[in-house]
């Protein structure tokens, strides 16, 4: 700890010490029971006799601003704040608000408005069909600290240095050949490993974006791609989903009337819905956008978790030219906290997405691709993803079931091919965020469908995100979901309570 002392000053040593921690407690920057340190150490640091010290610290004890352990030391005290503590005039704060850039203004507003929607998991005993991630307890968690341990071993120092930003070679070798199983042909060099499909976006936008430029998107679509280019400064056009996928007449004609710079879309295991785009709807999507030069950006993120005989097709499967920029992740086959993921975009492009990932964080960390790749290589991914798999599809089996059994007439949803969750259409004169405080009175939640869509559409839609609910939970959370419904439909009252804010995935 440094302490300035003035010699000169008229004011003893051991008060100018007091002073300081003082001001230091009062702001908040040694907590209540941080240890002081040892009147010693301080007093050889400062320069100053040790009871110089010692009398500084009885001063505070005095003022009830610290307390002693015999044998232990001196500790800042808890408790509220006295006369003695108040902070001395300090200069006005500085307004963060008028210093903040166009995107960060813009990522606020986009914030405050999903804040809005009351986005909630409820309390232990609500049954949440909220949150749209994998299911923690269904983690290899073991099997990973294993292959963790492994790399570390054989080639921790290296690991553990800088890496080159384009990835960990063998990882990029791996998916390589892990792409092809879907029809996607790429050397390793068209492969960026990134942080996660979010970051994949980022590095997008920010490559081939400016601000004011038109960005057409799938609606509905995943929250995270919409707040990413909107925080660009991009004006998002949607292009809406029918049962086979983005419209592609609606983008054929946005192509020729308003020159999206880039064109975004999910083509299997839909977040919100669920489904998968359709071989000929993805053919019609790139021969447009082929035609047009408007790249598309394919987030494939889970293109292994289907439920059908087969999965389905990714779009950069069929494209011939090179316009599509297809974007993968382990979030959903294995963990979110690994932020790793992956792009795969023609040479030209997909240099310049390294050097904008040079720019925002040099690499990814070389230790997790290792390890990673180890456990794909070891094929512990592929035996987590059948496990996982059949989990998820019995989840999504009960809920359709369920579903089937207990709505009222009047409610649709959609059949999900893939992913985690599915989009449920309440009858008309019904709103999901009007809902949803009753129905976490009930004990369930679900997330409001204006989160998936472009300036709060979807008012009568949710999502019920079905892979973090267990098996024996589903049917009580769809029965206590129709009952919110019934009740609402009953007597519709709009209310608004405040809800804990969880990331919408
Ligand atoms: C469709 C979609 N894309 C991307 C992401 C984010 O993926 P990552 O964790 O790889 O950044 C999510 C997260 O839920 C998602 O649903």
């Amino acid at each position: 700890m440094e302490i300035p002392l003035d010699r000169d000053k008229p004011v003893p040593l051991a008060r100018q010490i007091q002073a300081h921690l003082e001001r230091l407690i009062a702001e908040g920057l040694l907590g209540p029971g941080v240890k002081l340190p040892a009147t010693r150490e301080l007093a050889r640091r400062l320069r100053v006799n040790r009871a110089t010290v010692a009398l500084a610290y009885e001063e505070l004890i005095a003022a009830g601003l610290a307390h002693a352990h015999v044998g232990q030391g001196t500790f800042v005290a808890g408790g509220p704040m006295t006369g003695a503590m108040a902070a001395p005039a300090s200069p006005a704060p500085i307004d963060w608000a008028a210093l903040l850039s166009r995107g960060a203004r813009i990522a606020a507003a986009d914030e405050e408005r999903l804040r809005g929607l009351g986005t909630a998991n409820g309390g232990s005993a609500t049954i949440s069909f909220a949150g749209g991630m994998p299911d923690s307890a269904l983690f290899p968690t073991d099997a990973f600290r294993r292959v963790l341990n492994q790399v570390v071993r054989a080639e921790g120092a290296a690991l553990l240095q800088y890496s080159p930003v384009g990835g960990y070679g063998p990882l990029r070798r791996y998916l390589a050949g892990y792409l092809l199983r879907f029809g996607i042909e790429a050397r390793a060099e068209d492969i960026l490993i990134v942080n996660g499909a979010q970051q994949g976006f980022n590095l997008i936008a920010r490559t081939l974006l400016d601000p004011g430029d038109v960005v057409a998107i799938e609606q509905p679509t995943y929250t995270g791609a919409m707040q990413g280019f909107r925080a660009c400064g991009a004006r998002l056009l949607p292009v809406e989903w029918d049962a086979a996928g983005p419209r592609p007449d609606v983008f054929q004609r946005l192509c020729e009337r308003q020159a999206p710079k880039l064109f975004y879309c999910q083509s299997s295991g839909h977040n919100p819905t669920g489904l998968t785009i359709e071989p000929e709807t993805g053919r019609r999507l790139v021969t447009a956008a082929t035609r047009h030069q408007v790249p598309i950006v394919e987030d494939g993120f889970d293109g292994s978790l289907y439920y059908g005989a087969r999965a389905g097709t990714p779009l950069k499967a069929a494209d011939r030219a090179g316009i599509v920029i297809h974007i993968g992740t382990f979030s959903k086959i294995l963990f979110p906290g690994l932020r790793l993921g992956w792009l795969v975009a023609p040479p030209p492009l997909v240099e310049r997405l390294q050097a904008a990932k040079q720019l925002a964080d040099l690499h990814t960390s070389a230790l997790l691709q290792a390890a990673v790749h180890r456990f794909c290589e070891r094929r512990l991914l592929e035996r987590h993803v059948t496990r996982v798999t059949a989990e998820y599809a019995r989840r999504r089996t009960l809920l359709l079931a369920a579903l089937r059994r207990r709505m009222p007439e009047g409610v649709s949803w959609t059949e999900p091919h893939g992913g985690f969750s599915l989009l449920l259409t309440l009858p008309i004169g019904l709103t999901a965020t009007a809902l949803l405080p009753t129905a976490v009175e009930r004990g369930v939640a679900f997330t409001p469908g204006p989160a998936f869509f472009i300036d709060g559409g979807g008012e009568r839609t949710l999502r019920l995100a079905f892979s973090s609910v267990a098996a024996a939970r589903i049917d009580e959370g769809v029965r206590r979901l129709a009952e919110a419904i019934k009740a609402a439909r009953r007597q519709p009252r709009p209310r608004r309570t405040e809800h804990e804010m969880v990331p919408v995935v």
